[in-house]
């Protein structure tokens, strides 16, 4: 069958059943299955697809109409410039969830040997994108699931970016101890959705991806206050705590960290304009730049 004929099928097949984005999901899987790019899938709409080819294309399209995110089904997604093998043992990266990357960024830019700890590492998105701008970095990252530290550590050694995996229970403080202490920054996305809102996030997301990377119990500041405490015990003085928030509950986890004694409190908005991000610091004295000298001296 020609490319062009199979594409047009298999755009018109998703749109049927209502997939949002057939093309952009039809032309990663052909992209995948036939290593080409969108440019090329294209400019060669001619040529002829084998039928092996069109087989893996069309049980990747049933896979699809049935609700399983385009990501799990190829096996990979871009996250700040990586490839990174995903499955359904982690939370699929997102494109907002980069935002914290460029903070971490922000806040080591001009730290010596910066040190970055990642709370709920997932597929290993941020650690990995923070280590690959900061190869000096020491950046450890931590997660409740042994699934997701072994897809985290696979995307380690493919991506050649090493990164420190532990297995730790935020919610624990002895089980962090072994994560270390004297971060410059900590970092998270952490499970933030009440488990009464699960029930109406797209089947894509419910039924597909680990609950447990999504779900945040009956208290939507649950993952916050423990993060709080966490950070002020393994961050340095000075040192910042950057988190990932619901947009209802941005303002709240900044009530929160600042009751809970850290400073310089800010909650910052995605491109949407809703609110993705509190920054705080750490104690009041001295800046990150110094506790890293110091640690140097
Ligand atoms: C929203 S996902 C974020 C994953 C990844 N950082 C990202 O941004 O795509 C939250 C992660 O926190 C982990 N997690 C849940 N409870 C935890 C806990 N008590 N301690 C540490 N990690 C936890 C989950 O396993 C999941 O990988």
């Amino acid at each position: 069958m020609q490319l062009r004929a199979l594409r047009k099928e298999a755009i018109e097949s998703l749109k049927d059943v209502g997939v949002e984005a057939a093309g952009v999901c039809v032309d990663w899987l052909l992209g995948d299955v036939l290593k080409m790019t969108r440019t090329e899938i294209i400019v060669h709409s001619t040529v002829e697809v084998t039928s092996a080819a069109e087989d893996i294309v069309r049980s990747g399209l049933v896979r699809r109409a049935t609700g399983e995110p385009i990501q799990y089904i190829v096996g990979w997604t871009e996250f700040y410039g990586l490839r990174l093998e995903v499955d359904n043992r982690a939370l699929i990266p997102r494109p907002e969830t980069e935002l914290l990357v460029d903070e971490v960024l922000r806040l080591t830019e001009g730290v010596p040997g910066c040190r970055v700890l990642d709370v709920g590492t997932g597929s290993g998105c941020i650690a990995l994108a923070v280590k690959s701008q900061r190869p000096d970095g020491q950046i450890v990252a931590c997660d409740i699931s042994e699934d997701a530290l072994a897809l985290a550590r696979t995307n380690s050694a493919q991506l050649d970016l090493p990164v420190t995996f532990l297995l730790a229970d935020v919610e624990k403080g002895q089980s962090m101890a072994a994560v270390g202490y004297g971060f410059d920054v900590m970092v998270s996305n952490p499970p933030y959705i009440p488990t009464r809102e699960l029930a109406a996030l797209p089947k894509e997301i419910i039924q597909h991806e680990p609950v447990e990377a999504l779900d945040a119990g009956l208290d939507p500041l649950r993952y916050y206050r423990a993060l709080i405490d966490r950070a002020s015990e393994t961050v340095v003085n000075g040192g910042r705590l950057v988190a990932e928030v619901h947009s209802d509950y941005g303002s709240q986890v900044a009530v929160l960290a600042r009751r809970k004694g850290l400073s310089d409190v800010r909650l910052s908005a995605d491109l949407a304009g809703l609110p993705r991000m509190v920054v705080a610091t750490v104690g009041h004295g001295r800046d990150l730049s110094r506790s890293s000298v110091d640690r140097e001296s």
